[in-house]
């Protein structure tokens, strides 16, 4: 099923699918404790008229349910498995204790089917996060295991609707059902992933979100891709991009936004008409993403609407006394890696591929959990210099802390305040500089899933 097939069902389906005002109606209140259940359940995903989907989800809803707290707040959360294989749950971007990081085989055992986990952590940072599987991510995330995460802050800027939008792409087969063959395929792991070819919001189709007329929106948009590298155009709306993965950045006007997988942008935008629509536009074709319309029944704004003052982000510390850990990247399809460390032995690329289904590397070495990449003494200010020597992009996660991003190369656009996961181009050289002031074994892995299955990432040690 070719993602342009789908382009004229999304169309139809956006007239007809007018239900969807608030996104989600299972947002659970703040402290108590959360029953989070990992199971198998039937929605309609693929569009009206379609079959539905045999999915993974966090009680029976795709996305899972909202969680929002205050920023201060604990979350408690009581993970059950009732699927048939082990799973976990990441809290991604959240400055975790690395015992509630979620990592199946390195900060926890993996929760076996019938077995239950209950994760309990404060809530350090406001901003949009979010949570999905992380053991076997590639395959439990392409299901549909993943929900969102919001910490409000007392200093979040005043709206009239404070909208979700988690963005997936998914690979759906001609009978609208997850299309298993291609999950585990070599060539989309040694390529740029698995790309899917059925966009939903929030799991549906084009869905619509009712505004007050003139409303200030704040738009929270979340990629929960395995892959595919989206741009959220936003036509010609007047938009202010005010945070980057949950944290505030400088504010910057902005007519399109590009997410990676996992990646997240808030934009505070003003309704000057009666519609927006809002398309991604990665393949080159706009494809239908959602629409925001005005309800007159809702009634008019009431909000200034002053130019949005964010707080300040984090300014840089001075960089004397930098611990530089340089990572060179390699691998993949029309890579120059010949050969790499796996579990203790020297294997060419073809015995890694064929045999063990490695395709990545960070200096000569095949990621995977019993290795220590560094060794970190905590505090430390650290700068990964990575190196993309690969003819791929790919979408750099570190757990358990937020980076600045720095280059030499000044015809890069950098984000003013802190990230979790940054967009690499191929040969790109950056800099990702943080204070390692959380003890514990975190990952720094590609959230190409794919990618990171095959090799592509490494366990930092803090202490
Ligand atoms: Cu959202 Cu290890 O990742
Ligand atoms: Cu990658």
């Amino acid at each position: 099923m070719k993602r342009r097939h789908f382009l004229t069902l999304a169309a139809a389906g956006a007239t007809s699918s007018l239900a969807a005002s608030t996104p989600w109606t299972s947002v659970i209140a703040a402290p108590s404790m959360q029953q989070i259940t990992a199971g198998k359940t039937r929605l309609n995903i693929a569009g009206t008229g379609q079959p539905d989907t045999d999915l993974w989800l966090y009680n029976q809803s795709c996305p899972g349910p909202m969680l929002r707290y205050r920023k201060g707040e604990m979350l408690r959360a009581e993970v059950r498995n009732n699927l048939d294989v082990a799973t976990t749950i990441h809290w991604h971007g959240i400055r975790n204790l690395n015992e509630m990081d979620g990592v199946a085989n390195l900060t926890q055992a993996p929760i076996e089917p019938g077995e239950t986990f209950a994760y309990e952590f404060p809530l350090n940072d406001s901003g949009t996060y979010w949570y999905h599987a992380h053991n076997m991510g590639w395959e439990q995330v392409a299901r549909g295991l993943y929900g969102p995460l919001i910490i409000d802050d007392d200093q979040d800027p005043e709206v009239d609707h404070d909208l979700c939008l988690m963005i997936d792409d998914w690979r759906l087969d001609n009978d609208g059902q997850i299309d298993q063959a291609s999950l585990g395929g070599l060539h989309d792991w040694s390529h740029g992933g698995r790309l899917g070819n059925w966009l939903t919001v929030n799991g549906k189709s084009a869905p619509e979100f009712r505004v007050k007329d003139t409303a200030r929106i704040r738009l929270r948009l979340i990629s929960a891709a395995n892959a595919r590298i989206m741009t959220i155009q936003l036509t010609e709306a007047p938009a202010t991009l005010i945070a980057l993965d949950g944290a505030f950045c400088q504010p910057e006007q902005v007519t399109k936004i590009t997410l990676a997988p996992a990646q997240r942008a808030d934009v505070i935008l003003d309704m000057d008409r009666g519609s927006i629509e809002l398309a991604e536009i990665s393949t080159g074709e706009p494809y239908p993403a959602a629409t925001l319309v005005v309800d007159p029944a809702l009634g008019h704004s009431n909000l200034a609407k002053t130019p949005v003052n964010p707080p300040k982000p984090a300014p840089l510390p001075s960089l004397n006394k930098l611990r530089r850990i340089p990572i060179h990247m390699q691998g993949g399809a029309m890579g120059n890696l010949q050969k790499a460390m796996f579990e203790g032995a020297e294997l060419s690329l073809r015995e890694l591929a064929q045999k063990h289904k490695k395709l990545w590397a960070f200096n000569g070495q095949i990621g995977d959990y019993s290795t220590l990449f560094a060794e970190i003494d905590q505090n430390d200010l650290v700068s990964l210099d990575v190196y993309n020597d690969t003819a791929w992009r790919h979408a750099m996660h570190l757990h358990g802390h937020h980076f600045w991003v720095m280059s030499d190369d000044p015809t890069l656009a950098l984000p003013a305040g802190q990230r979790d996961t940054w967009l690499m181009q191929p040969q790109e050289r950056i800099s990702l500089v943080f204070r390692a002031d959380n003890p514990g074994l975190w990952l720094f892995h590609c959230h190409m899933l794919e990618h990171a299955a095959s090799g592509m990432g490494a366990v930092l040690s803090i202490d």
